[in-house]
């Protein structure tokens, strides 16, 4: 089969499309054919070596790339699923040697949801990463007040302020001023434009500061001087935590799995398509995601 891999880190030039075999699923997986793969921020910080200078990704002579997958089950193995059915997952075990870049990827059947009726499997791609990470983020903050969602038009920002409006949180949205009716009608109640002195802005909405915050865009402490003090900080990224100053609650997320909870977020929010692309122009997806402005997900066909 055809799968996206890295030998090298890099740039987007190290991408390569190879002939690899195609993988077997082991107990409690089943393969999926894959119809589309989004393209993460997580993808280029692997490809770029980002993630194994971390510490996150183990050495490798041969890395897959892609967490996001739609397609249909191919070898359900002795799983609740059956070969034919239309899912979508994610692949989480970032150690393991393919990913959804591929013809074909093998997930723990607990990574994996039936696909609701009426989203086609470009749409499907773009939630498994995104959605739960908004979600999961969302499961650290106890608040029941107001929270400042920074990077709010970005894939996981856009699902973060959908979520907490859906939780009857009052909430503060931070993008670009191009973005401000996008994110009103995630769900934003009051807009920040993103620029210099954030927090004074903030608190000219908020006196005394918002009760949390999910730094999706990775401010770290322009963010976190927008909280209240006893707040609640949620970090995105090792490194973008900052400094627990003021009583802050400061906590990170991490992405995992969860097929269950993923049915249900894939049959409530919209889905985000920024465009679609060849499986082969993998390369020029990474270049239009990093370049930022992007808006939803890239998705890649095979
Ligand atoms: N820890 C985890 O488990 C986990 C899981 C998923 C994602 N993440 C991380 O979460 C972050 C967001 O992911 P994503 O998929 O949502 O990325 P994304 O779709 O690229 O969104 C990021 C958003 O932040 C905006 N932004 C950049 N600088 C900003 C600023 N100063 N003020 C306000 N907005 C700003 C970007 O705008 P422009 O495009 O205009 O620059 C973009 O809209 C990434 O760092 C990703 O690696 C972590």
């Amino acid at each position: 089969m055809r799968a996206v891999v890295v030998r090298r880190f890099g740039g987007p030039e190290v991408l390569e499309f190879a002939e690899v075999p195609v993988p077997e699923p082991g107990p409690g997986q089943v393969r999926v054919r894959v119809a589309a793969a989004a393209v993460n921020p997580v993808d280029l910080a692997t490809r770029a070596g980002v993630l194994s200078a971390a510490g996150v990704v183990p050495p490798r002579a041969v890395l897959g790339l892609g967490w996001d997958v739609a397609g249909v089950v191919d070898d359900a193995g002795g799983t609740r699923f059956r070969a034919g059915d239309a899912v979508l997952g994610l692949r989480d075990r970032i150690a393991l040697p393919l990913g959804a870049y591929a013809d074909y990827v093998v997930l723990d059947a607990s990574a994996v949801a039936l696909a609701p009726p009426g989203l086609s499997p470009v749409e499907a791609a773009t939630l498994p990463l995104t959605a739960l990470t908004a979600a999961q983020a969302l499961d650290l903050v106890e608040t029941a007040g107001t929270v400042l969602v920074t990077g709010a038009a970005g894939a996981v920002g856009g699902y973060a302020v959908a979520l907490a409006h859906a939780r009857g949180l009052r909430v503060v949205a931070v993008a670009g001023e191009a973005d401000e009716a996008l994110v009103r009608e995630l769900g934003a109640d009051e807009f920040v434009p993103r620029g210099p002195d954030l927090a004074e802005r903030v608190r000219a909405l908020v006196p005394g500061g918002a009760d949390a915050v999910l730094d999706t865009a990775l401010l770290g402490l322009d963010a976190l001087d927008a909280v209240r003090g006893g707040g609640e900080f949620v970090a995105f990224a090792a490194g973008a935590a900052p400094n627990p100053l003021r009583g802050v609650r400061v906590r990170g997320v991490w992405i995992r799995a969860d097929g269950d909870r993923l049915a249900g977020l894939a049959a409530t929010l919209p889905p985000r398509v920024a465009d679609v692309l060849p499986l082969g122009h993998a390369a020029e997806a990474h270049e239009r995601l990093a370049a930022g402005g992007v808006r939803g997900r890239l998705v890649l066909t095979p």
